[in-house]
C-alpha cells in the first residue's frame, strides 16, 4: 500500500504569507547541493552506525514480530495491568502509539471493551506518581515491561528495584514471570538481570538508538499487548521508507519537510510548533518533540566546529490551544514554524443537534457535525496565521489508523536524519544530556563519580541576596 499521508507548504510560500516572511522555489534551489549531499548520506548509511532504525521496519519480520505478537497474546490472556517502565525514547513512542490508536479512555472502560490489560507508562522517579501507580494496579497481576537501550538508565533502574522488590514480597521466586526486559543485547545492566533471573527479553539492536526506537520491540511489544496491528504499523513505516526514497525533494516528503525547516531555521525560526487537531495525536507531538530536540539541538558540527544549532519543538493542541497560545503564534515574534496535523476522516462522527432555536450565535451550529467543527477550526487557524504572514504547513492524515502511524512515525525520524545531515551535526549523539546524568550520579555517591562530586562541592556558595 501506498502513502496515506499529504504535506501540503503552500502555506510556506510568498504567494501566500507575503514577500517578506515566505518562501520562494529559488530558497530550495539554493540548497540543491546540500540535500543531495543530506538525502545520499542517509540512504547509503541506511542500517551503519546508529542508522539500524531504517532496517528494522523489514528485519524485524524474521521471527521478531512473531515472538512479540505471541508475547503479547499470552500477557492479554494473563496479566489484568500491563506498565511500561523506562524514559525518554523508551516511553515517549509507547505513550503516542497507546494514545493514537486505542480508546481514548482505554482503562476507564470495563474489561470486555478494552481487550487487553490497564496500561501505563511511568516516565518519571516522582515518588508521588510511583505510590499512585501502586494504589491503582495489583503488582502480582502485572507485567512490567522494563525498557531501556542502555540498562543503565537510573530513572529506570530506581524503578525496577521498586518492583522487583514488591514483586518478590508477593511472588517470592517467581517474581521473574511478571517482567519483561527490553534492552540491548550486550551492553548495560539490564541485561545481567535477564541471565540471572531468566526474565522474557526483546533487543534493542545496536544501531538503534532511543529516541528512534518506536519500530522496535520497544514500542511493538505494548502496542501489541493493546491489540494494535503492529504489521499495520510496520507497513505504515516501510510505505514512508519506499516513498523517503526518491532523490527529488519536490517529491519527497521527508526530504521537503527537513528543508522547510533547515530554510526556517536559517532565517531565525528557532521554534516548531507541532499542533495535532485531533487528541489521538496529542503525544506525538511530545514524541516528536523528543526526537527533534535531542537530535538537532547541537553545540558542534561533525567537524567538531562550534555549532549551536537546533529548533525548539512545542506541543499546542487543536483546537484546545487556540484559546491559549494561537494568540502569540498569529501576533507574537516571527520565531516560529507551526506543523498541523489534520485529520481528513474521524472516526467517529457527532452531529451536533438542533436547539436553542431563538439563539442564532448557537443554533448556527445546529445541523453540523463536531467533525466540520474541527475541521473548520484547523482550516481557519492556518489561514489566521498565513494572512497574519506566519510560515506553516499541514500534514493531514487521511484517517488515524495503525498504517497512517506506522507512516508519520518514520516520516519524522526521515525527517530528522535529514536534518541533522542539512545541518553536518550528529543526530544521534546527546552529549548535553551526559554533564546532567553526571552530577546525578556524583550527588547520589556513585562509584567512579568522585571528582565530579568534588566539582560540584567547589561551585561558588549561593548568594543570599538572589533568593526572595
Ligand atoms: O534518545 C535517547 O537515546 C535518549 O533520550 C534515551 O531514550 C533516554 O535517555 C533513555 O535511555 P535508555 O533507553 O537507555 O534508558
Amino acid at each position: 500500500m501506498a502513502i496515506t499521508l499529504t504535506l501540503d507548504y503552500n502555506n510556506m510560500m510568498k504567494e501566500f504569507i507575503g514577500e517578506k516572511e515566505g518562501f520562494s522555489p529559488a530558497d530550495f534551489t539554493a540548497i540543491e547541493p546540500e540535500l543531495k549531499a543530506a538525502f545520499d548520506t542517509v540512504q547509503q548509511n541506511r542500517g551503519k552506525g546508529m542508522q539500524g532504525w531504517m532496517d528494522i521496519i523489514y528485519d524485524q519480520e524474521n521471527g521478531i514480530v512473531q515472538d512479540i505478537k505471541e508475547t503479547a497474546a499470552k500477557i492479554r490472556e494473563k496479566f489484568e495491568y500491563f506498565v511500561v517502565l523506562g524514559i525518554g525514547g523508551s516511553a515517549l513512542g509507547p505513550t503516542a502509539v497507546f494514545q493514537s490508536l486505542c480508546h481514548l479512555h482505554y482503562n476507564d472502560l470495563p474489561k470486555e471493551k478494552r481487550g487487553g490489560p490497564k496500561f501505563y507508562v511511568e516516565d518519571n522517579v516522582d515518588p508521588e506518581r510511583m505510590v499512585a501507580l501502586l494504589d491503582v494496579i495489583e503488582p502480582e497481576k502485572t507485567c512490567f515491561n522494563v525498557i531501556t537501550k542502555s540498562g543503565a538508565t537510573s530513572e529506570t533502574m530506581a524503578q525496577y528495584l521498586v518492583i522487583s522488590e514488591i514483586l518478590k514480597a508477593k511472588l517470592g521466586d517467581k517474581f521473574a514471570d511478571n517482567i519483561i526486559a527490553t534492552t540491548d543485547a550486550k551492553r548495560g545492566n539490564l541485561v545481567k538481570l535477564v541471565k540471572e533471573h531468566g526474565f522474557k527479553s526483546f533487543t534493542i539492536l545496536d544501531g538503534v538508538g532511543g529516541r528512534f526506537s518506536e519500530l522496535s520491540p520497544v514500542g511493538l511489544l505494548p502496542a501489541a499487548v493493546l491489540g494494535i496491528d503492529i504489521s499495520e504499523l510496520l507497513a505504515g513505516a516501510r510505505a514512508m521508507d519506499e516513498h523517503c526514497k526518491e532523490a527529488d525533494y519536490k517529491k519527497n516528503m521527508g526530504l521537503m519537510l527537513a528543508a522547510l525547516q533547515h530554510v526556517a531555521m536559517a532565517r531565525g525560526k528557532n521554534i516548531g510548533v507541532m499542533m495535532p487537531y485531533t487528541d489521538s495525536l496529542k503525544y506525538i507531538a511530545d514524541w516528536y518533540a523528543q526526537l527533534w530536540a535531542e537530535s538537532l539541538g547541537k553545540s558542534v558540527h561533525k567537524d567538531g566546529t562550534p555549532a549551536f544549532v537546533g529548533q525548539t519543538p512545542v506541543k499546542s493542541l487543536g483546537v484546545t490551544d487556540q484559546h491559549s497560545q494561537v494568540q502569540l503564534y498569529a501576533e507574537g515574534p516571527f520565531d516560529k514554524v507551526v506543523t498541523f496535523l489534520a485529520v481528513k476522516n474521524y472516526r467517529k462522527t457527532v452531529v451536533i443537534p438542533e436547539g436553542c432555536q431563538d439563539i442564532p450565535d448557537i443554533h448556527f451550529l445546529s445541523g453540523h457535525t463536531m467533525n466540520e467543527l474541527i475541521t473548520a477550526e484547523q482550516k481557519a487557524t492556518a489561514y489566521a496565521l498565513t494572512v497574519a504572514n506566519r510560515l506553516n504547513y499541514t500534514i493531514t492524515l487521511e484517517e488515524v489508523n495503525a498504517h497512517s502511524v506506522g507512516e508519520l512515525l518514520y516520516l519524522f525520524e526521515m525527517q530528522t536524519a535529514f536534518a541533522g545531515e542539512l545541518l553536518n551535526i550528529d543526530t544521534y549523539n546527546q552529549p548535553g544530556v551526559e554533564n546532567g546524568k553526571n552530577a546525578t550520579y556524583a550527588l547520589l555517591g556513585k562509584s567512579g563519580y568522585e571528582a565530579k562530586k568534588a566539582e560540584l562541592d567547589s561551585a561558588p556558595a549561593l548568594r543570599a541576596e538572589y533568593i526572595i
